[in-house]
């Protein structure tokens, strides 16, 4: 029961902290102040990185858009797409792109584009729907490009459309690979054209990565390292005796539970996005989860207290486990570099690990003063 309301508690905190992570304010002052010359629109929004507007009108007899997409185009081409499957983030996008063609007299160039994969040269190609009126314009440091489209049906009468939109350089008269950093890899979201709400981090396959990264960073790198502090530093009170081992068994087992779900999650995204390797993180994912699962089973073949090979089976257990906790943290570093989210949550989460490195120390200190008074108390008096 007390394990229980234990467990209720991690996942209330567990989807509190989710929730912070995923939602995002929409102000759309920037897009309000945009006005065109000779076209207006019903909607709008702010896209969260890029320097990006969407702008849109919506016809619901004909199920179509007019819109304007405008960037900041200082790094060369600038795009933005629907990926009406959705699975993957890049993949089936079918996208418009406008650049300045410098050798052709500053000439503005659009073009439609499929994207089949992740090495795309975004040559001009047919959309899986119909386009009319594709045009571009450069103001200032603007690009805007402007078209009628009818949308594509989404399965499971959804309305909310993936989209994403993009910026990247032109070397040598081509179009070349967009930069890969968070401000580029984090430009999609998704919307709807008829209501017109969007969110900015609400593309699924973005909001499952931020899941798999709260998930597992709770759990591995959070609940872990506690249910290791309990075992070690509440054995030596005698009073704790057995509770301390029921108290780590409980943490570890839910820290395993819900790191598994985060686990799966990860290799989920990792199935889902080809063209993105990994390596690093998904081999140090896959070690952690076959020494927690050895960790798991190890309990039911431990050797009772006195028998003789119980050192071996403790020496065991401490080696995989401390190993463990050290590999999760370094794997919860990759994904925050692979994720890069806002500076507040690896700072909060290096506040969190320090936090329990200082609790640490400080009760391991105090673990050795008693047991070497204890020491000293029995040899005054053996
Ligand atoms: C389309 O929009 C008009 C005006 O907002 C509304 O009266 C009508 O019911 C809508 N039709 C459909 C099929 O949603
Ligand atoms: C897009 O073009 C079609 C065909 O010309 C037209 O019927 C539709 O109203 C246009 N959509 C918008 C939102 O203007
Ligand atoms: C730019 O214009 C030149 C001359 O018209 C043309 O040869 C070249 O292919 C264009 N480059 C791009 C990227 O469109
Ligand atoms: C889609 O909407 C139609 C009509 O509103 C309904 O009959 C159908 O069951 C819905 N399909 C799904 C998959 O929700």
């Amino acid at each position: 029961m007390a394990s229980c309301r234990y467990l209720l508690l991690v996942l209330c905190v567990l989807s509190s902290v989710a929730t912070l992570f995923i939602s995002s304010s929409a102000q759309n002052a920037r897009c309000s102040a945009i006005s065109f010359e000779t076209r207006s629109y019903n909607f709008c929004t702010d896209l969260p990185t890029l320097d990006s507007t969407l702008h849109w009108t919506y016809d619901n007899t004909s199920n179509s858009i007019d819109f304007a997409y405008r960037s900041d185009a200082s790094e060369g081409w600038v795009a933005w797409g629907i990926n009406p499957t959705g699975s993957s983030i890049m993949r089936g996008t079918q996208a418009f792109v406008a650049y300045i063609n410098s050798t052709d007299n500053g000439a503005i160039n659009t073009r439609t584009t499929s994207i089949e994969g992740y090495s795309t040269s975004l040559e001009q190609g047919d959309l899986s729907f119909a386009v009319s009126g594709l045009s571009g314009e450069m103001v200032e440091n603007t690009i805007t490009i402007f078209a009628n489209i009818t949308l594509p049906p989404l399965s499971g009468n959804r309305t909310e459309y993936n989209h994403i939109w993009q910026v990247g350089p032109i070397d040598n008269g081509a179009l070349s690979v967009h930069p890969l950093v968070a401000a580029n890899t984090q430009a999609a979201g998704s919307i709807d054209f008829q209501s017109g709400a969007s969110t900015g981090v609400g593309n699924s396959v973005i909001r499952r990565r931020n899941t798999h990264g709260v998930i597992n960073a709770l759990s591995w790198g959070v609940l872990m390292p506690i249910g290791v502090i309990m075992a070690r530093y509440l054995r030596v009170f005698k009073a704790a005796d057995p509770a301390w081992f029921y108290l780590h068994m409980t943490i570890q087992t839910s820290a395993y539970i819900i790191g598994v779900a985060g686990f799966s999650t990860g290799i989920q995204l990792g199935n889902d996005s080809e063209g993105i390797e990994q390596t690093e993180h998904r081999i140090l994912g896959i070690a952690l989860f076959c020494c927690a699962t050895l960790q798991v089973f190890a309990l039911l073949l431990r050797p009772s207290k006195d028998h003789k090979y119980r050192r071996f089976w403790n020496f065991y257990h401490h080696s995989i486990g401390y190993s463990v906790i050290v590999l999760s943290i370094i794997n919860i570093f990759e994904g925050f570099e692979i994720l890069s989210p806002e500076n507040k949550w690896k700072n909060a989460y290096i506040g969190i690990i320090s936090s329990l490195g200082g609790i640490a120390l400080i009760l391991e200190i105090t673990t050795w003063i008693i047991v070497l008074n204890r020491k000293k108390a029995h040899g005054a008096n053996p």
